[in-house]
């Protein structure tokens, strides 16, 4: 274990428990783009100050805009100063420490002509960095290129290592992969007819939240939790993931996919994935990625003439965020003023086994919405039988965990408790547990796990063809029905709220109601 991890999160973690990666060079393709600033460069920059990277770990940034590598470190050191948020200090030791890891190459990359240099470049930090002729391909261009960019890898011969015994080649292609069954489909028959199966990591970066994976050390390292996790104890679950951000400047993106393609279809069937599957037999990528692939092959398909009765949509309109005012959708930054992109999506999901038959998942997710908080409620069933006097049943609030994924990750239970007194007066009582207070701060962006992971092969946390496609068979009956149904359908909600009536309504229909993450502990 290093010690300087040890020391700076002031406990140990499981990115310590990991054995380091072989050195390596990773090529960005879309290097100058938001997710390299924003997501990959930092995550990289954490690494190495926990001593994670090998010494020779070099950096490739491919992109359209004319840089020099100077230019490029540069770039990178006010990024990572700026979402790291590093002392005038560590910013001004980054280009011994860090920038000298970083190079750039200029290039249109639809074309075959720069896969030359890259290959040159390559050559050369294996000579002089000690890369080894590993090679970490990351995707993080606009989706359009990314089978451009897989098969021209194909064609330059770069996809597969050159010793496969003693080298490796991966790739990590983001999100979105497809816009629907079909495209995905596609892309993925160009991606497999360049890259294997194994070679291939389709993130979803929450599946790097610290209290994601914690979803499986709490469901399966705990005896208590696996005995009452099925229909006899369990009313119904609710996964929230809601922003207080509007589309920002990605309006042009926005208007492609909505909602449901951006957050529901991915980040959100992740999480029910794992709050529903079996146990699987052991923490290896395909155990766990076939009982994930098992819960989404349970779920009931919907039928596009139902969709109205098992998903309903919004799109904010003017209101309040952080206590000033805010425009409504249609007046966002490169969004048609008479846009039918859904800003909001609730869905119910029912899942047809044995552990979850009559159990409803209640998924919502939303923009600019009243809070930012990712949460996943487990409501309990209420008891049988009250034995106290006077105290009806149906006053005890049953009980309820919820796991609060983001931010202020940790775990709440509510429990009813008698009031102190001469009355028998029951009141819910909430126990709250709290990473940062059990375990102190942790990485801060969810991608070092998964960068570090894919540099050591493992892919249990990355998306398997068979769940991308699932999840999409799931979500476009919805897609479709939405589209065909223009504006009709289409409910609005006050910015800073917790989205329209309408999903309200959606619960009450079941005799239920949302748990709003700030009302539920
Ligand atoms: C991305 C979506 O995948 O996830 C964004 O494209 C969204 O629209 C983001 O804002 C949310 O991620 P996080 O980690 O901030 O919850």
């Amino acid at each position: 274990m290093s010690d300087a991890w040890a020391s700076s999160s002031g406990t140990t973690s499981s990115l310590s428990e990991r054995r380091s990666p072989d050195p390596c060079a990773m090529v960005i393709f879309g290097a100058s783009g938001d997710l390299t600033e924003r997501k990959i460069i930092p995550a990289l920059y954490y690494l190495h100050r926990e001593r994670i990277l090998q010494d020779g770990f070099s950096v490739i940034g491919c992109g359209r805009t004319a840089m020099t590598h100077e230019q490029f470190r540069l770039k990178m050191q006010d990024a990572v100063a700026e979402f790291l948020h590093l002392s005038t200090e560590e910013k001004n030791q980054f280009p011994s420490s860090f920038g000298k890891r970083l190079f750039y190459l200029q290039g249109n990359f639809s074309e075959a002509a720069p896969y030359g240099e890259l290959r040159k470049l390559l050559d050369q930090l294996d000579r002089e960095r000690g890369t080894a002729r590993n090679r970490l391909y990351y995707l993080a261009t606009p989706p359009s290129f990314f089978p451009v960019v897989v098969q021209a890898l194909g064609d330059a011969k770069l996809s597969q290592p050159l010793d496969a015994d003693r080298n490796w080649s991966r790739i990590v292609i983001e999100k979105p992969f497809g816009r629907d069954l079909a495209s995905a489909r596609e892309l993925n028959r160009v991606v497999t007819s360049v890259f294997n199966e194994d070679q291939v990591y389709r993130i979803d970066h929450y599946l790097g939240k610290e209290t994601v994976q914690n979803l499986l050390v709490f469901r399966f390292a705990n005896g208590v939790f696996e005995p009452v996790w099925n229909r006899r104890y369990v009313d119904h679950v609710q996964i929230t993931v809601a922003e207080d951000l509007g589309v920002e400047d990605r309006g042009s993106y926005y208007e492609e996919a909505g909602c449901l393609r951006d957050m529901i279809q991915n980040h959100v069937i992740q999480l029910l994935s794992l709050v529903a599957m079996e146990p699987p037999a052991a923490f290896l990528a395909d155990a766990v990625r076939d009982e994930k692939a098992k819960v989404l092959r349970a779920i009931r398909p919907v039928s596009v003439d139902r969709v109205g009765d098992f998903a309903i949509r919004g799109q904010y309109r003017a209101g309040h965020a952080k206590g000033a005012t805010v425009p409504g959708y249609r007046s966002e930054p490169k969004v048609s003023a008479s846009s039918t992109a859904e800003t909001f999506a609730a869905l119910r999901f029912v899942i047809d086994n044995w552990r979850w038959a009559d159990v409803p998942f209640y998924l919502r997710s939303g923009k600019r919405m009243a809070k930012r908080a990712s949460e996943i409620a487990i409501q309990f069933r209420r008891v049988p039988h009250l034995l106290f006097r006077d105290c009806a049943t149906q006053r005890i609030n049953p009980n309820l965990l919820i796991i609060h994924i983001q931010p202020d990750e940790g775990m709440s239970m509510t429990v009813s408790a008698k009031v102190p007194g001469p009355v028998m007066k029951i009141q819910p009582v909430t126990m709250n547990f709290r990473y940062n207070e059990a375990f102190g701060a942790s990485p801060p962006t969810a991608y070092e796990t998964l960068l570090l992971d894919c540099m050591l092969g493992d892919a249990t946390l990355f998306n398997r063809q068979d769940a991308v496609d699932l999840s999409w068979q799931l979500v476009d009956p919805v897609l479709a029905r939405w589209k065909e149904d223009g504006e009709r359908g289409l409910a609005f909600y006050d910015a800073g709220s917790w989205g329209p009536a309408e999903a309200d309504a959606f619960l009450a229909a079941d005799g239920r109601s949302w748990i709003h993450p700030d009302t539920a502990h």
